[in-house]
């Protein structure tokens, strides 16, 4: 079945934002590791970051690793930045053929010195590219986001560089780590959890909401295409009545 003809190719989301979860109930299912689990999510990556280029979608924002993660056992966290820096290097042909730029939000000044360089490298690297934007969340926690902004906002404030009464919703999100990237149309949650863990708040503010029981490693091409053709059929009205969209 080929359900990417469904797809309404003028009506993509600018901007998709996945929570990818679900890696460690996948391995466990399958009697291994978390780890393993999360060695398959990184094969998912690859297949949903190369359908989205495409299908045409500007904006790919993906939840790699949150504030709160640094919580997990030692050897998880290990586990997790040594997959990234062995993604990035292994993946950076995939972005240069597919015309992907590489961003990465979160506070990234507290990710490991390897993974940080790595990151730097493969940015550098991918930066005059324009087809796509693929921004990575690491070390990301919304709440620590809108608080640099509001530090960041007050300092000028204090050295009248902006006056508070034209601080308004762009000003805002001129100070967020997401400054260069549109709205959050549809935002994915794999694993059937239905909470937005400290993701992207100011962002989805308007966002259709997906929520699917598949995990994360077992999430393919096509299911990207079911949450696409899902998120065209919903009606989006931004306050507004139905009458007064047609
Ligand atoms: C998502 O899968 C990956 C990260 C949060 C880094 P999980 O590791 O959260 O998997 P579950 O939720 O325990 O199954
Ligand atoms: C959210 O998943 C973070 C990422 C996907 C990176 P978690 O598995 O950490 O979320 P909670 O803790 O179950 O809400
Ligand atoms: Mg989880």
């Amino acid at each position: 079945m080929d359900i990417i003809k469904d797809i309404n190719r003028k009506a993509l989301p600018k901007h998709v934002a996945i929570i990818m979860d679900g890696n460690g109930r996948w391995a466990k299912q399958k009697g291994m590791l978390r780890t393993f689990g999360h060695e398959n999510g990184t094969k998912a990556v690859k297949r949903v970051v190369e359908a989205s280029a495409e299908l045409g979608i500007k904006n790919l924002t993906l939840y790699a690793f949150s504030t709160e993660n640094w919580k997990r056992p030692k050897l998880e966290v290990e586990t997790l930045m040594r997959l990234l820096v062995s993604s990035l290097k292994k993946e950076i042909k995939t972005l240069k053929d597919n015309r992907i730029k590489l961003c990465a939000i979160g506070s990234l000044k507290t990710l490991p010195a390897k993974v940080y360089s790595e990151l730097l490298e493969v940015i550098n690297a991918t930066k005059q590219n324009s087809h796509m934007t693929l921004t990575l969340a690491l070390s990301y926690g919304s709440r620590e986001e809108l608080i640099n902004s509001v530090k960041e906002i007050s300092i000028k404030v204090k050295n009248n560089i902006i006056s508070p009464e034209n601080i308004d919703e762009s000003i805002i999100n001129e100070h967020l780590y997401t400054q260069n990237l549109p709205d959050v149309d549809l935002l994915i949650r794999t694993s059937g959890e239905k909470r937005i863990s400290n993701f992207l708040l100011w962002q989805i503010a308007y966002a259709e909401l997906y929520f699917t029981n598949t995990l994360w490693p077992d999430f393919t091409k096509e299911h990207l295409y079911e949450s696409i053709i899902e998120y065209q059929k919903r009606e989006r009205r931004f306050g507004k009545t139905s009458e007064q969209l047609s």
